[in-house]
């Protein structure tokens, strides 16, 4: 007979629809309990038991042995021991921020997902950026492709769309990830060089594999060197699948577009931004969102019927290829927005653990073979660097949605699970927890409909390796072409093996001659007349390398607007950081009218002087200095002003650095503006002042509102071939 213990219960499951829909702040909630504030505390063990004296080790006299008895001097030091995780075994470097997603409008016409519904409805995320290649210590301003991970908190669980913000990735099949990244990685001989491309291993892997042409494409050009985290696109990269509330599914794409548009440096100011600031993406976004400037982005769909799965020149499920917007429009659907800094870099930018099998009802995957292979592998390398099965309690993990399962114990369990049940079915716990119906947002896996051989092979459309990195380079200005040949002229110049060189020369003409030409001409090679030999070397034992080649099917888009960042966002100042030149005798009325304009437009301006401390002003006031010429330099800034005042520009002009500072701006195609005596400047900086805003009388509205226009344009490219010649 059952006792009355063991006998089912009537408990019926909580559905979520029902409960009150978490507010945004609920994350934030949660974190609260595991805050510490030592304002105003005593010192204590971790124990709790107060410390008096944190200065001196027990001892047998002041010039004694220590003594093993110390507890607090061994916890302390235990602690410290262990104070370091592996890091990330690629993304190692990023910084992230809290934030929060709305959906414009109900999204039931493509997705059943809760927090695609309601466009009241705020949902906590957490967003981290990263650089792939570097440690943890290395330059945000690495030639790289940025992660770009959010984690969104909803009311059905955890949901990440961990993506990059490049849409296309190196390699079709997860198989050969890991010799991608052992490639990239620096060479494990000398462990050299730290957090780039341009070496040996990494050119010879990417010379012998044609599928990763497109995304080559992408990482040579600016795109890799992101002005701002703020600044960039992201990508779900995958095709994924949304299922709607009668179990229709489409085939997606996902996309952000920033709103402050897409903009980079130039790798000449990568170079020296990394010497000048490696945290420079890090910092920036820690500052914008200090001062209140939240950056913001669209999400974006693309979404594809089923039906139409093939009718494209490019297989969906290949990662190297994207859906031109020409074909598939992106629909803006929501927005995400930044704003509030972690409280602790180790606890949550850290310690957050991204998943793309992380998903929620009425999103699910395609048979993509790399996203596949991602479905593996986050959890895996996860129990490495978090240390056992239970990191997912860590606060930044943790899901607002609860928590009930039969998962117990290992490594720093923090639930205390109640009862003598931890298995299903059960009698013994009422049959708790319950499997959730389709009514109470279990999630039901979409049944694909499947037939075929067990094979390891992939899509034929999947050997088009060149057509859509030829729709990159046609899709580009001139000045981005110009960059993106002088990229590969970098990277290919820091070969050595000169047979590294020619092959991806070889390659490359598959692309475009007139690219391969102009990058040889910089290697001092020829473009080969035809291919010789083998492209494609990514090639099982005994197949027929033959059928291996590369193979060219014919694209619908010829040019896409949407590939080129000529065609971004170009219609704001905000956030821009423009540095005002000055030096004792600057005219205060100057800075004071051009500050006063920039801080009305949302820039930042600087005063950028020889010395700290303060500036006597020609008036005799007294204007504060940000940063020393020794500390900054123009690469840290969006832009230049130089206000007149006769003793402060005579001083400048015969500064080298602040010389250098004019130059530089000038060379990497910055705005910049000179008012009264700041001409002076230009003219020892052996600057043209007609590629520049003058004016001899002094600052004016007009004035400041032509330099915030320059500066919203972001760069001046048509003055590049020229600036080149500025010695800087
Ligand atoms: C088979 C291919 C791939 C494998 C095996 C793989 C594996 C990994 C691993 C092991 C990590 C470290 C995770 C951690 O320690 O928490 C990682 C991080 C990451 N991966 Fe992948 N990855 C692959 C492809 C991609 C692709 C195609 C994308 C972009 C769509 C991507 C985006 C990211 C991002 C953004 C992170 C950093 C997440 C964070 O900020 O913590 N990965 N990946």
């Amino acid at each position: 007979m059952p006792t009355e213990e063991s006998r089912p219960t009537d408990k019926s499951p909580r559905p979520r629809a029902d409960r009150a829909a978490a507010p945004d702040t609920v994350k934030q909630e949660a974190l609260e309990p595991f805050r510490e504030d030592a304002d105003g505390q005593l010192l204590t063990t971790d124990q709790g038991l107060r410390i008096n004296d944190d200065q001196n080790s027990l001892k047998v006299s002041p010039r004694g042995p220590s003594l093993l008895e110390d507890f607090i001097l061994r916890e302390k030091i235990t602690h410290f021991d262990h104070e370091r995780i592996p890091e990330r075994v690629v993304h190692a470097r990023g910084a992230a921020a809290h934030g929060y997603f709305q959906v414009y409008k109900s999204l039931s016409r493509y997705t059943k997902a809760a927090f695609l519904q309601d466009p009241s409805k705020k949902t906590p995320i957490f967003v981290r950026f990263s650089t792939v290649a570097g440690s943890r210590g290395s330059t945000d301003l690495a030639r790289d492709v940025r992660g770009f991970a959010v984690k969104f908190y909803t009311d059905e669980g955890n949901f990440d769309l961990v993506g990059n913000n490049i849409p296309v990735f190196f390699i079709q099949d997860a198989v050969k990830f890991p010799d991608l990244i052992h490639a990239v990685k620096p060479e494990p001989h000398r462990e050299i060089p730290q957090a780039a491309s341009a070496h040996d291993t990494f050119w010879d892997f990417i010379s012998l594999m044609p599928e990763s042409t497109h995304m080559i494409m992408w990482v040579m050009s600016d795109r890799a060197i992101p002005r701002s985290y703020r600044m960039m696109e992201g990508f779900g990269v995958h095709t994924f699948r949304l299922v709607d509330g009668k179990g229709t599914t489409r085939f997606v794409k996902f996309h952000w577009k920033p709103l402050l548009g897409v903009h980079s440096v130039l790798w000449d100011e990568a170079l020296k931004i990394s010497g000048k600031d490696p945290d420079f993406h890090r910092r920036d976004l820690w500052e914008a969102i200090e001062a209140g400037a939240y950056p913001e982005w669209e999400l974006g769909l693309q979404v594809i019927e089923e039906a139409d799965e093939h009718k494209f020149g490019f297989d969906l499920l290949d990662p190297t290829k994207i859906v031109p917007e020409e074909l598939v429009p992106v629909e803006r659907v929501g927005r995400l927005t930044l704003d509030r800094n972690p409280d602790n870099f180790f606890a949550e930018t850290e310690q957050v653990a991204f998943h793309p099998g992380h998903v929620v009802p009425g999103i699910d995957f395609t048979d993509d073979p790399l996203l596949q292979g991602r479905l593996f592998s986050y959890t895996d390398t996860q129990l490495l660097r978090l240390g056992g099965p239970n990191f997912h309690e860590i606060p930044i993990n943790r899901p607002v949605a609860e928590i009930h399962n039969n998962q117990r114990d290992g490594l720093m369990r923090q639930t205390i699970n109640r009862g003598r049940v931890a298995y299903h079915p059960n009698t013994l716990g009422g049959g708790c927890p319950m499997q959730a119906g389709r009514a109470a947002a279990g999630f039901v896996t979409y049944p694909e409909a499947i037939s075929g051989q067990k094979v390891r092979e992939r899509g034929e459309k999947f050997f088009d390796h060149f057509s859509q990195a030829t729709l990159f380079w046609n899709s580009q200005s001139d000045p981005e072409k110009q960059h993106i040949v002088q990229a590969l002229r970098f990277e290919l110049g820091k070969v050595e093996v000169l047979t590294i060189r020619e092959r991806m020369v070889g390659v490359l003409a598959q692309v475009d001659r007139t690219l391969a030409g102009m990058v040889a001409e910089g290697l001092g090679l020829t473009v080969p007349a035809k291919v010789d030999g083998q492209l494609n070397h990514s090639v099982p034992a005994d197949a027929d390398p033959k059928k291996f080649q590369p193979i060219h099917l014919k694209q619908k888009v010829a040019n896409s607007q949407a590939l080129s960042m000529a065609n971004t966002v170009k219609d704001t100042a905000k956030t821009r950081k423009v540095a005002i030149l000055a030096a004792d005798g600057v005219e205060e009325d100057a800075v004071g009218t051009m500050q006063r304009a920039l801080t009305a437009a949302g820039a930042i301006s600087k005063i950028v002087a020889p010395h700290g401390g303060t500036l006597e002003g020609a008036g005799g006031g007294e204007v504060p200095v940000d940063f020393s010429l020794l500390t900054v330099g123009s690469v840290l800034f969006d832009a230049v002003f130089i206000p007149g005042g006769a003793p402060s520009t005579r001083a400048l002009a015969g500064d080298a650095s602040a010389v250098l500072f004019v130059r530089e701006a000038y060379k990497h195609c910055k705005a910049i503006a000179a008012s009264g005596t700041g001409l002076a400047v230009l003219e020892a900086a052996e600057i043209d002042a007609q590629d520049v805003l003058t004016r001899r009388e002094g600052v004016t509205a007009q004035m400041a509102e032509a330099f915030l226009k320059a500066i919203a344009q972001h760069r001046d490219w048509s003055r590049e071939t020229k600036a080149q010649k500025v010695p800087a």
